[in-house]
């Protein structure tokens, strides 16, 4: 599918100095450019110290209203979705499909009717379906968010890696991203943190691989994504800076993916002996919720010295804050 990832819309105020951004939605990574990244990057970073602040609080949208809108469960994308809207001075509305008139049968359409005569300034919304963001950018005059759409995309998640991988290149001996490797490994084939990280990883400059069982990664990866595609961890991950576990998405498999969880382990997870294949100071992401023991050891998910796991979700935070504030076109920091 072409995304239309940061479509044209009315134009939001902008950051002194930045013009990349005159768009209305966030809808993927497909399509954003280096410096479109750059400006959400840059943003980000600089918010960051208003959560280390003691009042962690800024009238930035003030008068604002963003609508979170999860179809799907979630622990990391919709807190720090929450927490951002609140830290800046939002009006923030939480809407979950269990507490909410979807669970009598209420259609997406007349879900989206309703939201839309209370005149929010950004729905934040996570589906199963892919293109429901779309759809709500359709029918919708708020700035869309896609907090991840079925095995589509999950931008905010991507920005929070790059932002992360950002913040170790001079570890890895790098000043920027070209011709730095990252492997994602595991379940790409159901994974929306994988595909959105390969075009937004490729646009940064990185080289990017997969690396999974023909079962789990999607069919024609090279050619789609561009990406080098590894059937085996250990050429996947040789001289690997990145290495990047996905969850294995069992909700997401009909039927006949993999034999066991403890064979995938065997095959394909990240323990101590596979991470010394990648590059010496390799870091380790994971985008969350792990399953220990399946995907990745828990000394690997834990080594204070690699695992930039919990760091990921502090960027989100940051990262979350930079989008709602550039799609509500934001006024002074505080
Ligand atoms: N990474 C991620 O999307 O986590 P949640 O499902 O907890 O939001």
């Amino acid at each position: 599918m072409r995304s239309t990832a940061f479509t044209e819309g009315s134009g939001s105020e902008m950051i002194a100095g930045n013009s990349a951004w005159s768009k209305k939605h966030l809808l993927g990574m497909e399509g954003l450019t280096r410096e479109e990244i750059g400006v959400i990057l840059e943003t980000a970073s600089s918010l960051r110290e208003v959560n280390h602040r003691d009042i962690k609080k800024v009238p930035t949208l003030r008068g604002k209203t963003v609508i979170n809108l999860f179809f799907e469960n979630s622990t990391r994308t919709r807190t720090s979705f929450e927490l951002a809207g609140k830290r800046m001075s939002a009006d923030v509305i939480n809407f979950s499909v269990n507490a909410s008139s979807v669970s009598k049968g209420e259609s997406l359409y007349d879900t989206v009717a309703n939201l839309k005569a209370m005149n929010p300034d950004v729905v934040v919304i996570r589906h199963p379906e892919s293109g429901a963001p779309q759809f709500l950018a359709h029918h919708l005059d708020a700035a869309i968010v896609n907090a991840g759409d079925g095995r589509h995309e999950h931008p905010t998640q991507s920005l929070l890696d790059i932002l992360t991988i950002d913040d170790n290149l001079l570890r890895l001996g790098r000043t920027e991203f070209s011709g730095l490797t990252v492997a994602i490994c595991g379940d790409v084939l159901h994974s929306r943190v994988a595909r959105s990280n390969a075009w937004g990883l490729a646009t940064m400059g990185a080289r990017v691989r997969f690396v999974g069982p023909p079962t789990l990664i999607p069919p024609h990866a090279a050619e789609v994504f561009g990406v080098e595609v590894h059937h085996d961890m250990e050429s996947g991950l040789a001289g690997a800076e990145v290495v990047m576990m996905l969850r294995l998405q069992t909700e997401r498999m009909q039927g006949g993916f993999l034999p066991s969880t403890r064979e995938y382990f065997h095959y394909w997870g990240l323990d101590r002996r596979r991470l010394a294949m990648a590059a010496p100071e390799a870091i380790v992401m994971h985008p969350g919720p792990m399953n220990r023991g399946v995907e990745i050891a828990s000394d690997v998910a834990d080594d204070p010295e690699r695992a930039v796991i919990l760091d990921q979700v502090a960027n989100g935070l940051a990262v979350r804050m930079a989008v709602l504030y550039r799609l509500c076109g934001g006024g002074r920091k505080g």
